[in-house]
């Protein structure tokens, strides 16, 4: 299985801390951000990854991880992403790269210290996300679970007015090899993107879109509250 790190976009939420450097590189207490995920799939044995950027400060990147060895990374690549396309439109710059695997995307300002390795070993096709309850669902994609079959989700609603449930459907998604033809038939969102909830839909409909209902730490570091929740979890994790 690859990995897909997604980490291109402006961070115009973090303005202005984003205006000196990429948001997937500001410090979540004693390391960049990105470095979290990519510990997420290390811990979980993906060591052939990529890293999706963008924006002003992308160069910063390569300084930063190199060649990736030093956290554990055997290949790792780069590709650029030239516009704010959304998630959907990042992931298909991995095509090439995944090639006929699977794979593993994180977006790279979730930061979890859940273990991945069970659901990565154990996957064979469709796809997976991972859910969280949290006290503000219409910030997310939000699941409504199939009627029918327990371990499918029916539809993923993005940030609906009324949620469903208080289930966050967070940045970290397992793919078969179909996601790139999902990715060719959708069409960009209101907001201009293409959105990997309606990629995450597509395998819905299949009925083949399964969860986890994730333990342990879990932000999306991308808002000033959740970025300081986060160094915070990190620092206390370090103190025991
Ligand atoms: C994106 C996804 C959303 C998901 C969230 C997790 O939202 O569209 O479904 O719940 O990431 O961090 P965005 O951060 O692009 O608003």
């Amino acid at each position: 299985m690859k990995g897909v790190i997604l980490a291109g976009g402006l961070g115009t939420r973090l303005y202005p801390l984003t205006k000196v450097t990429n948001k997937h590189l500001l410090p979540v207490y004693n390391k960049p951000m990105v470095f979290y995920p990519i510990q997420t799939l290390v811990r979980a044995g993906i060591t052939d990854i990529m890293v999706v950027t963008g924006g002003p400060h992308c160069g910063h990147f390569l300084s930063i991880l190199k060649n990736g060895q030093e956290l554990g990374i055997k290949h790792l690549e780069y590709a650029y992403q030239e516009n704010e396309g959304g998630i959907a439109e990042a992931l298909s710059l991995a095509r090439d790269f995944v090639d006929r695997d699977s794979c593993a995307v994180i977006l790279g300002d979730n930061t979890t210290d859940y273990e991945l390795s069970s659901d990565t070993a154990n996957f064979t096709e469709g796809a997976m996300v991972f859910l969280k309850e949290v006290p503000d669902p219409e910030r997310f994609g939000v699941p409504v679970f199939d009627q029918d079959n327990p371990e499918l989700i029916a539809e993923i609603i993005e940030k609906p007015q009324n949620p469903p449930n208080n289930f966050a459907v967070i940045g970290l998604y397992i793919y078969d090899n179909q996601v790139f033809n999902f990715i060719d038939e959708i069409k960009p969102s209101n907001r201009g993107e293409l959105e990997i909830t309606d990629v995450n839909n597509h395998y819905a409909k299949a009925r083949k879109l399964r969860f986890k209902k994730m333990e342990g730490f879990w932000r999306d570091a991308g808002t000033f509250d959740t970025l300081l929740e986060a160094n915070n979890f990190w620092a206390k994790r370090k103190e025991r």
